[in-house]
């Protein structure tokens, strides 16, 4: 995905985003629970077996082994602990860090995420890398593009590394995510140009890496996991203002879209319980923090089975015309539940989300977002495109029709949401015909937002085994940029709509464009620039005071362009739940 935000203005592209597979599923609760699927209960049976069945000590002559109950020691399970490492040398001893990210909100999070157990092992932040004692990029792997950043970025810290001081301690470089997952010991070989090798579900290891590291040796840890979240690590926000955070909620996919390594490097579909995904939220709430964006692959696919009272043999609820390639698991608490809790820990917060999937909009997901005030009426709702034959040598799980049935149903429930797509040009096997079917689904929905790509072939994937990539490359450009044009066209008309109208907006502070000028975000996600002035509190107050970021403000549009909307400003509202209110005095 993009690089830091998922929501740019139209033909900005992003990159994409996005942990270890070990013997354990996750399971609905620590009781066996009676539906299982053919898969589960072969695992669980392997487990018991592995459980019940002689361990090392019996396998080491003259060792005691207690038949009755295998004692498992503290430093046995203790992770923190290696006995063929030093007891500190896991402590950064206040060594530099320097961070760098590299595609979608994920890889954001997952820096939050690193950065965090790092901190709390002694290292220290800068984001000067000619300071830095490591540095440790933080990759994409979605596109082929995405990728060579990496390597010519690679190549310029080596050189950096051998130019520097040998009064210095050596610079460690180490590569993290879904690139050291994709290519494993082939980064660390190739042109020897890395020290540490991290994948998405291996952070916490990082100080353990980090030290084999600095003891002169390459080290890594690309193990994915069933079950790993994070879900105790307290990420460290870093946004600039401090009024928005991003809240992972799950992670991985089971989709498996046919041209996408997402679940490759990622992993398999997992949420982090419900508990400590309010626990994260209140604490944010208290910091004054503003907005919450829920984060995952599938975010709306949330299914936390971490309680006994979640598990149920009901099969979740899917949108209509929507189909799973996978086998759906049952039970659990749902998208709707969660952002149901969320919503009401601080109404004066806006709640968004993503990337969702289109087949988990039940109705009760959007009647929900119709009736919380402080849930974005924003939705992405990637298409991918707009042929129902590409749709399915993509594996996507509906057809054009349905998904236009979707969107019909979407802006009934929800009138005024703003819409947002993702589209890839030229897969495999795609005529002109189909293009064209993609264009008139652009021109039909009329997205606010959309970000479109050309197909890149990735290894592993059901594409590339299976599918031919056969549209050459210029094909591909021009289709992409006949859809920029479409999305530019459609989306300048319905943002055109909102001039004339009252907005509500979370002030983010200077725009980029002048310091004279404030930025924020409406509702629908849209950046809106607006001069810097003193306002009232009230329609009827006589006293004013400076707009501060992390503020609303009630403004109204005068003109918009492809990149902002201008608006004057009113007054400043105290919360989302003011919002109706305020606009109906206004009106
Ligand atoms: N080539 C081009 N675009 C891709 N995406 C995912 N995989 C590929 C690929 N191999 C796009 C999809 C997805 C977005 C995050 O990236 O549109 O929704
Ligand atoms: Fe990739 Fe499809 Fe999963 Fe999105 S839903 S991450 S496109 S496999």
């Amino acid at each position: 995905m993009r690089n830091t935000n998922r929501l740019r203005p139209i033909f900005l592209t992003f990159e994409q985003w996005l942990p270890r597979w070990s013997l354990q599923h996750r399971l609905c609760c620590s009781k066996p629970v009676s539906v299982h699927s053919n898969e589960e209960s072969r695992a669980d049976k392997f487990k018991t077996q592995i459980a019940t069945g002689p361990r090392f000590h019996y396998f080491v002559k003259g060792a005691s082994i207690n038949k009755q109950q295998p004692v498992i020691t503290d430093d046995l399970i203790d992770t923190d602990k290696h006995a063929y490492l030093p007891e500190d040398s896991e402590s950064g001893n206040s060594r530099t860090v320097c961070f760098e990210t590299y595609g979608c909100q994920m890889n954001v999070n997952d820096t939050e995420i690193a950065w965090s157990i790092l901190q709390k092992k002694g290292y220290q932040r800068t984001s000067d890398v000619a300071e830095a004692d490591v540095v440790l990029l933080v990759t994409c792997s979605i596109r082929e593009k995405a990728e060579q950043t990496i390597w010519n970025r690679l190549r310029q810290l080596t050189a950096m590394k051998k130019r520097r001081l040998k009064t210095r301690v050596p610079m460690k470089i180490g590569v993290l995510g879904c690139m050291a997952e994709r290519l494993k010991s082939e980064l660390l070989e190739r042109e020897k140009l890395l020290d540490v090798l991290a994948g998405p579900d291996a952070y916490r290891d990082l100080p353990r890496l980090l030290s084999v590291a600095h003891g002169g040796q390459q080290a890594s840890n690309v193990l994915l996991s069933l079950e790993e979240t994070y879900a105790d690590v307290m990420p460290v926000h870093h946004s600039p203002q401090g009024y928005s955070a991003f809240v992972s909620i799950m992670r991985g996919c089971d989709n498996m879209c046919s041209y996408c390594i997402v679940p490759f490097t990622r992993g398999r579909e997992r949420s982090r319980p419900v508990s400590s995904i309010l626990e994260e939220v209140h604490i944010l709430s208290e910091q004054g923090v503003k907005e919450v964006t829920l984060l995952g692959q599938n975010v709306n696919s949330y299914r936390d089975t971490s309680e006994e009272q979640f598990c149920s043999s009901e099969p979740g609820q899917l949108s209509r015309g929507f189909r799973t390639v996978y086998r759906a698991r049952p039970g659990g608490l749902r998208f709707a539940d969660l952002l149901d809790r969320v919503s009401l820990i601080d109404p004066d917060m806006r709640i968004r989300f993503t990337s969702p999937h289109p087949k988990d909009f039940p109705d009760e997901v959007l009647q929900l977002i119709k009736e919380r005030a402080n849930i974005c009426k924003q939705i992405h709702l990637p298409a991918q495109s707009g042929s129902s034959t590409v749709l399915q040598a993509m594996r996507r799980g509906y057809s054009r029709e349905a998904y236009l049935e979707l969107v019909d149903n979407i802006k009934r429930i929800i009138p005024g949401v703003s819409l947002s797509s993702d589209f890839i040009s030229g897969f495999c096997g795609e005529t002109e015909e189909d293009h064209l079917q993609t264009l008139s689904l652009i021109r039909e929905v009329r997205y606010n937002v959309g970000f479109l790509f050309a197909y890149s072939m990735r290894k592993k994937t059901h594409a590339f085994h299976r599918l031919q990539d056969d549209v050459p490359a210029e094909v591909k450009q021009r289709r992409l940029e006949e859809l920029i044009c479409m999305f530019r066209e459609e989306a300048t008309k319905v943002n055109s709509a909102l001039i004339g109208r009252t907005q509500l907006v979370l002030v983010e502070g200077e725009s980029k464009r002048s310091a004279q000028d404030l930025c924020g975000r409406n509702d629908g996600n849209l950046k809106v620039i607006f001069p810097r002035q003193e306002v009232a509190g009230q329609p009827t107050d006589t006293h004013t005071s400076p707009i501060n970021p992390g503020d609303y403000v009630l403004v109204k549009v005068h003109f918009h362009s492809a990149v902002a909307v201008s608006y004057d400003v009113f007054y400043h509202t105290e919360s989302q739940q003011d919002f109706s209110l305020s606009i109906i005095l206004y009106v």
